[in-house]
């Protein structure tokens, strides 16, 4: 190692993943050092509160009140921005580095998502690069493989498990019978969650980690508009016990596919094949699914929250920074804007949750509709003691369009024997 040559990085936030970065910087230097061939120096930390208790001795570093500050220093080759959130500091932060001849270095899939593609172009206008490993599924090196061992490859998809705490919710309540509510409040207590839960729960958390991989493998500009979103607020421990029933598991799924030149990008639950590697994706586990022309189908599974295994990543980035290496700039720009697949124009089953008022009829007329609209049924359950008014009814469809199960849904949801209204999960064969 050549140690005249030196990387300063500014470290701007000291939460759970920037205490962990800086620890793991300072337990593994002198391989850190060796391995990126340049001697890496904390030059200067910015934090909310300079006193808090974290175990870790700051005072050897400068200490920046402002972090822009840092981001203007001459003395500092990198902005290493841990502070969260698309807006305010981060934003201001990524531009400023830029703009001050700095690589940028973040685990903000928030920011990425709403300002990657910009951030990109203004920093290969200046020979510099961003680096967001730890933005999307934590340790998982997904954004690597694109760019780099897969980089040979047309992607062909990718389907993935990209939100830790809603899959603990999902299996809380697949392995303890939980309802939503109580699973939300382990995944709370366990510190998955993000500072406003909506984020995870309403799948908007993996919404902006999927564009960020759309961006990559098809260099489809980041929209969150055009992608179909739908969190797991309304599944109940019924959908659960009688998924489970049918022999499925319920996950919330991101899926990102070009398919006929249209791209395919959603987020919302699926049931997946009980015995599938996918429906064995336990607790706050993450798992890309990716398929490339050459390549065929790969599987990664790992840590996709917490301070190690985010830290883990974002230090790989320095590493990368420290060497100049820049293929994590290489998005295919897009030369042909592409259309966005409309969620209506989806086949498959479909699995359907009607409470219904127990009636000579009821079922006769629900399959009736679905009849009508070209469904037709794989399973049927229909469940309630003798004496109960309300029963569930479940039913699983072959393969169908969505615009006829809609349609059919709008139906049923207005026959007077329904209860509330319908619930619809897709199945997909992951
Ligand atoms: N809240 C996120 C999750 C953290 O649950 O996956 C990691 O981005």
């Amino acid at each position: 190692m050549d140690n005249s040559k030196s990387f300063s990085i500014g470290l701007v936030g000291l939460g759970t993943v920037g205490s962990a970065t800086l620890k793991l910087l300072e337990n593994q230097l002198i391989n850190i050092n060796q391995k990126s061939g340049k001697k890496i120096i904390i030059k200067a930390i910015s934090a909310k509160d300079k006193n808090k208790n974290r175990n870790i001795d700051i005072n050897k570093y400068d200490w920046e009140e402002s972090p822009l500050a840092l981001a203007e220093r001459e003395d500092i080759d990198a902005i290493v921005e841990l502070v969260g959130g698309s807006d305010g500091l981060a934003k201001k932060l990524a531009y400023t580095a830029i703009e001050n001849n700095k690589y940028f270095i973040t685990a903000n899939k928030a920011l990425i998502a709403k300002y990657g593609y910009d951030l990109h172009d203004k920093a290969s206008n200046k020979d510099l690069a961003i680096y967001y490993e730890a933005a999307v599924a934590g340790a998982i090196p997904v954004i690597n493989s694109i760019n780099d061992g897969l980089v040979s490859n047309n992607i062909i998809s990718i389907h993935a498990i990209l939100n830790g705490t809603c899959n603990y919710i999902l299996s809380d309540m697949t392995n303890n019978s939980n309802s939503f509510e109580d699973a939300l409040i382990k995944a709370k207590e366990l510190g998955f969650a993000e500072a406003d839960p909506t984020f995870d729960v309403e799948g908007i958390d993996s919404a902006h980690k999927l564009v960020i991989l759309g961006l990559l493998a098809y260099g489809a500009k980041p929209d969150l508009k055009k992608v179909y979103v739908e969190g797991i607020t309304s599944i109940e421990a019924e959908d659960i016990k009688y998924a489970n029933r049918l022999g499925y598991k319920i996950k919330l799924i991101c899926i990102a596919s070009l398919e006929k030149n249209k791209l395919d990008f959603r987020v919302h639950p699926a049931l997946c094949l009980s015995g599938s590697i996918c429906s064995g994706i336990g607790g706050a586990l993450n798992a890309v699914f990716l398929e490339g022309d050459y390549s065929k189908k790969l599987t990664f599974i790992g840590e996709g929250a917490g301070a190690e295994p985010t830290a883990s990543s974002v230090v790989s980035d320095i590493i990368h920074a420290a060497k100049s290496n820049k293929f994590l700039n290489s998005f295919r720009s897009i030369k042909n804007v592409r259309e966005y697949k409309k969620i209506t124009s989806r086949v498959g089953k479909y699995y359907i949750r009607l409470l219904v008022n127990d009636k000579p009829g009821v079922l006769a007329s629900i399959t009736s509709v679905l009849n009508e609209n070209g469904i037709s049924l794989d399973s049927v359950i229909q469940e309630g003691n003798e004496s109960e008014e309300n029963k569930y009814i479940i039913i699983l469809t072959h393969d169908c369009n969505e615009l006829n199960i809609n349609n059919a849904i709008n139906k049923i949801d207005s026959l007077n024997s329904l209860i509330g209204k319908s619930y619809l999960i897709r199945v997909e064969n992951i």
